[in-house]
């Protein structure tokens, strides 16, 4: 049976769209299913998304110690939580529950470019400022600090002469697409074995 996925999203949802065609295209072969889109506010474009796929959407309130998101990921029957462009922590009760079983993708190479406040273009203009000649994405298993759980997998980017923080953007965000689809199915396929127990 297919593990299944809880998205959760803050904003725009590219990547949330590119899992679920991504998923669609692998049909049988795919190890999980987004079940869920979940938002912390109304307005995300993502649960915009999720209607549009007949995929269950439901914004709620994440102000709390994370009893609302357990909740709604226990009335879903969710085995594997997704962030993507999700901009708030994690409270611990989830990470502990969810324990490996939750990731998120960053616009950076962490652990250079993470951390609270590290987000959107915010992580391209300190990059470009830097004066560092590659960026990249991180897929990471998530704990209770921003950024901050075991690396999956990296893919690195290279910065041009003349990059701006919305060139860089772009770029990287086009390899976001086609790394976090493929790392979810990969990490679906574990079937909630916990290998990353050391965290
Ligand atoms: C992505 O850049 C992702 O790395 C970060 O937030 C952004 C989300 O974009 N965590 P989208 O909502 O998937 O379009």
């Amino acid at each position: 049976m297919a593990v299944r996925i809880a998205v959760l999203a803050s904003g725009g949802g590219t990547n949330l769209q590119a899992l679920i065609d991504f998923l669609a295209a692998r049909g049988e072969l795919a190890a999980g299913e987004v079940v869920l889109v979940a938002a912390n506010r109304e307005q995300a474009e993502a649960l915009g998304r999720a209607r549009a796929a007949a995929i269950p959407a439901a914004a709620f309130g994440a102000d709390d110690d994370g009893s609302a998101l357990l909740a709604l990921l226990r009335e879903h029957a969710i085995d594997l939580v997704v962030l993507a462009g999700y901009l708030k922590r994690i409270p611990p009760a989830v990470t502990r529950a969810f324990h490996g079983r939750i990731i998120n993708i960053h616009p950076g190479l962490l652990p250079d470019f993470g951390g609270a406040g590290m987000y959107g273009s915010k992580v391209h203009t300190a990059v470009i400022e830097s004066g560092a000649r590659s960026t990249g994405v991180t897929a990471h298993f998530v704990d209770d600090e921003f950024d901050h759980g075991p690396v999956i997998a990296q893919w690195r980017v290279a910065v041009k002469d003349g990059d701006t923080a919305e060139s860089l953007a772009q770029r990287v965000l086009e390899v976001e697409h086609l790394v976090y689809p493929r790392v979810v199915d990969m990490v679906a396929a574990l079937n909630g074995r916990d290998f990353f127990a050391d965290y």
